[in-house]
């Protein structure tokens, strides 16, 4: 922290990089400095700002699972506010949570044009602890402060000054700031937290409950809504009850899973092993073989992040439909106003159409996106070999081949990698970087630089069947199957899995997919792992011309081509097939099902590690939360297995493997071998 004297105004800066948490350290010298300029007869006013970009990111989130360290949060911004000298706070760049908390403690708030202000504990699962939940509705009303707080979203400079949450905003900030200090060092102090409850609050607390209970309302923000309620004329009794639910908040597994997910996602980024220094790539032209449905999806990403686009595809009819898909996506975004004319005029120039793979000699990056077969993988990259730069990146968006088959298509398979979209891939946030056993190293750093870029997450798998994410979800959906031929049904167990947290139940998620495509691979896995059958019920299925969605009937009817309704006829199926191979069928429990498809994940997570296919659990969670539609205040399989604790997890495993098709079950030895140890799988993820 520095501190700076403009004669009689003391300007305090919080230096904390990257982005000035509050943390212990950080509180104690703006508490020290506090005290000082209080008893400091030659200081008439301060101004508190952010060294660096921002002014501050908030509490710092990695002190949540830790002993408290004093001076707290709360006490140190109730200090502030009591202050004897006015103090103003200069905002710059970011001002989130208990940056902001601590902001509104102060006397007078000035902006900078670009500053953008915050609580978004919620997405957290918290709520603003430092004050937040009595503070900003007595300066903006509790409706405004109502809405920042249950969205978490960022208000702009602007915003921020017609609420009231700013009282100027100005160019020069640093020089704006001292002259409102000098101003306000010859005023009244004005202290938020002695402000009047706000006239809305009573009808605001009413509507903020009617609305959301008609949506499901998460504990953080029923806790907000209540902590708003309890407002008191006496500041510390609201405060009190703050300070309750936050802790409240802060033992619950949506916040730790929460908090887990948000560290991970800056984790995965991370490559283990890699030197810092190796060069970043620039990638600024694209090209990307095969328009249909995923070539389209990644070329819409492309374009939304500004790069220049070519697509390759043979077929007339296919580029056609190509071509009318993206600027209908892009013109709906002009439609809907999340993008001028301007910019998306600008998308359509950047993208080009043609049939024949000569026109990829310029690209720095060529994403191959054609049908799934090892021969037709054959003929594009040699083809691309012939006519790429001999330094452009070639990707494969495969997700059943081996990479490393496709990369000995080209002289030099060290500029070979994987780039997985999931579908759709202009929507999707993860992205699968699949390393090949010679892909130049500084390939994964590109890839991962260019996730970014495109507002993706890349996560980096070894080259294994599936990768991380589909050879677990194999697992998965091996158990479901097993689960039908014992005494479930699809919608049974649909309801129980969406229920604990997973966007789409397993057999609604394969209707979606096509059951054609898992029936394909199948049949694959029947020659190549005899050992590990399936059922034969979704076979059965599929040989009903069941295709899911796109065929009106999977494992359920799609009267409308979306919504699944529940078909007698695949019950008679299902209980037909446990007739048939004498398996009598039994009442299976939600928790069941939730127990088997978790632990199934799990040990299959377990192998994966063990392998080298992922570098640590938090890439496979990460893979989960962000392409499988696993809740993310459930952290992630891995994240789950540490709940459970990984000696019961062990002991499940040992009982399953046990029973019924218990091949399934070996056990991974890394779970026995953590268990054993008294580690966990956050223990990997350093
Ligand atoms: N505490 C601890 N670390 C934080 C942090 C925080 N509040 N905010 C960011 N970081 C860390 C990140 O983990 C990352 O670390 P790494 O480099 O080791 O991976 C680093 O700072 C940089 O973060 P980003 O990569 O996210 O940087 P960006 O520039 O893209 O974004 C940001 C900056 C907008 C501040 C973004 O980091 C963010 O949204 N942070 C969280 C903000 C937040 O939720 N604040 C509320 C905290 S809870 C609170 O204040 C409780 C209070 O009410 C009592």
């Amino acid at each position: 922290m520095q501190l700076n004297y403009h004669q009689d105004i003391l300007e305090i800066v919080l230096d904390n990089p990257p982005v000035n948490a509050l943390g212990a350290a950080s509180r104690r010298q703006l508490l020290e400095a506090l005290d000082s300029a209080d008893a400091n007869s030659c200081v008439s006013a301060i101004v508190i700002r952010g060294g660096g970009a921002l002014f501050s990111g908030g509490a710092d989130i990695s002190e949540f699972d830790k002993p408290w360290l004093e001076p707290g949060l709360p006490g140190l911004v109730d200090r502030l506010e009591r202050c004897s000298k006015p103090v103003v706070a200069a905002i710059h760049g970011i001002c989130y949570g208990g940056g902001l908390e601590l902001a509104l403690a102060c006397h007078r708030r000035i902006a900078s044009p670009a500053a953008r202000m915050a609580l978004p504990e919620v997405l957290l699962g918290l709520l603003p602890g430092a004050g937040g939940t009595q503070r900003l509705p007595r300066l903006i009303g509790a409706r405004a402060a109502l809405k920042m707080m249950l969205d978490g979203a960022p208000v702009d400079a602007s915003t921020a000054l017609a609420l009231g949450l700013v009282d100027l905003i100005a160019g020069d900030l640093a020089v704006a700031a001292l002259e409102m200090a000098r101003q306000a060092a010859t005023d009244q102090i004005r202290r938020t937290g002695d402000l009047p409850l706000p006239k809305d609050l009573r009808e605001a607390v009413l509507d903020a409950r009617e609305n959301l209970s008609k949506r499901s309302l998460s504990p953080a923000q029923a806790y907000i809504i209540d902590s708003v309620a309890v407002m008191d004329e006496l500041f510390s009794a609201g405060q009190a009850v703050e300070a309750r639910l936050f802790t409240t908040l802060l033992a619950t597994e949506a916040s730790r899973g929460l908090r887990h997910a948000f560290f991970g996602e800056r984790k995965v980024a991370r490559i283990p092993g890699l030197s810092k220094e190796i060069n970043q790539r620039d990638i600024k032209r694209v090209g990307v073989v095969g328009g249909g449905v995923m070539g389209t999806g990644i070329a819409i990403a492309l374009l939304n992040a500004g790069l220049d686009v070519t697509i390759v595809d043979l077929q007339p009819e296919v580029r056609a439909k190509a071509e009318s898909t993206i600027r209908t996506t892009i013109q709906r975004d002009v439609n809907k106003g999340r993008i001028d004319q301007r910019i998306a005029d600008a998308r359509f120039a950047a993208l080009c159409i043609a049939d024949d793979l000569s026109a990829m000699s310029r690209v720095d990056l060529v994403i191959e996106a054609v049908f799934e077969d090892i021969e037709v993988k054959k003929k594009v990259f040699t083809a691309l070999d012939q006519h790429t730069r001999p330094d452009a990146i070639l990707a494969s968006n495969t997700s059943t081949l081996d990479l490393d088959v496709i990369a000995a298509f080209v002289k030099n398979p060290s500029r070979v990698i994987g780039l997985h979209f999931f579908s759709p891939a202009n929507i999707m946030k993860l992205l699968e970087v699949v390393r090949g056993r010679e892909t130049a190293p500084e390939l994964l750093v590109a890839a991962m630089a260019f996730a970014k870029r495109i507002g993706k997450v890349g996560v980096i798998s070894g080259v294994c069947d599936g990768f991380i994410g589909n050879r677990i979800f194999e697992e998965y959906l091996r158990q479901v199957y097993f689960m039908l031929e014992e005494g479930a049904l699809p919608q049974q167990i649909d309801a129980a899995m969406e229920k604990w947290g997973m966007a789409m139940g397993p057999c609604r998620t394969m209707d979606l997919a096509g059951q054609d495509i898992g029936w394909a691979i199948r049949k694959r896995r029947a020659v190549q792992n005899p050992e590990r059958p399936y059922s034969g019920i979704p076979d059965r299925i599929c040989e009903l011309g069941r295709f899911g969605q796109k065929s009106g009937k999977g494992f359920y009817l799609y009267p409308d081509g979306r919504t699944a309704q529940v078909d007698p006829e695949i019950e008679q199926l299902i209980v037909g097939y446990s007739d048939e191979f004498g398996i009598e069928r039994r009442e299976i429990s939600d928790e069941e099902i939730i127990s088997r498809c978790l632990l199934a994940m799990i040990n299959e997570g377990a192998k994966i590690l063990e392998e080298g296919i992922a570098y640590r659990p938090i890439d496979i969670d990460m893979t989960y939360l962000l392409g499988y539609g696993f809740a993310r205040e459930r952290g992630g399989p891995m994240f789950q297995a540490d709940q459970i604790g990984l000696p019961s997890v062990f002991e499940q495993l040992n009982a399953l493997a046990q029973g019924r098709n218990g091949w399934a079950w070996t056990p991974s030895p890394l779970i026995g071998r953590l268990a054993a140890g008294g580690e966990s799988f956050e223990s990997l993820n350093q």
